[in-house]
């Protein structure tokens, strides 16, 4: 029997509708990230939201309550969209994978980066959450969504501040993870790095504007 490599694809529905495939990646086990998770945590916002933000994978928070983005790099993503302009509004968002991998470390559940397989095993979740949203620009936040978007590993920073084509969707904008700026234990850099996060969400919120007129 031909053995096909595993993935979220054979788990897709027939019919591609928000509900159909929150319902259908509950049960998804396209890879092995699914066993140690709580739950699925897929994306979520507005049905035809014009920015679709795409995070790495749900953290220990996310992953008890089921929604990304609700722990300390969310509360992060959420004032940067404020101070950016940019209204919850016209938002979806996502992550590149969809379960939690962790190891332990004492008590606590660390998180792990996912593997290059792991990201390509979950990326017809994205494929189908961008057919269903139709947003006008992906915005990737670090480099496992960037990764996920380009479809290899690539350098955040010569990514950074203009859009890309790529071959998940025409206009891809990159940006650092929230939680890679939590992460800086200086205080100066880690503002820093915020007031750089900002700067590149308002940019692209500028473009959309743009755009648009
Ligand atoms: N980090 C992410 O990449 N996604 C989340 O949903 C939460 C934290
Ligand atoms: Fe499926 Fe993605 Fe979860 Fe893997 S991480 S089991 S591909 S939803």
């Amino acid at each position: 029997m031909r053995r096909l490599a595993r993935s979220a694809r054979t788990f897709l529905p027939a019919q591609l509708s928000m509900a159909q495939l929150r319902e259908s990646a509950a049960g998804c086990t396209g890879c092995d990230l699914y066993q140690c998770a709580t739950q699925t945590v897929f994306g979520e916002g507005a049905g035809r939201a014009s920015m679709m933000f795409v995070g790495e994978q749900p953290g220990d928070q996310e992953d008890r309550a089921g929604r990304p983005f609700v722990g300390p790099a969310g509360k992060t993503l959420d004032k940067a969209l404020a101070e950016a302009g940019i209204a919850r509004r016209d938002l979806y968002v996502t992550n590149a994978v969809k379960h939690f991998k962790w190891e332990p470390q004492g008590k606590r559940r660390k998180h792990k980066k996912p593997s290059a397989t792991e990201i390509a095993a979950c990326r017809p979740w994205l494929e189908a959450e961008i057919a269903v949203v139709k947003p006008r620009v992906i915005i990737c936040l670090g480099a496992t969504a960037a990764q996920a978007a380009f479809g290899k590993a690539v350098r955040l920073n010569e990514l950074r501040g203009r859009p890309w084509s790529t071959s998940i969707a025409p206009i891809v904008f990159v940006t650092v993870h929230p939680s890679a700026v939590l992460r800086h234990p200086d205080p100066v850099e880690r503002e820093r790095e915020y007031r750089g996060f900002v700067e590149d969400l308002r940019s692209i919120r500028l473009h959309l504007q743009l755009k648009a007129a």
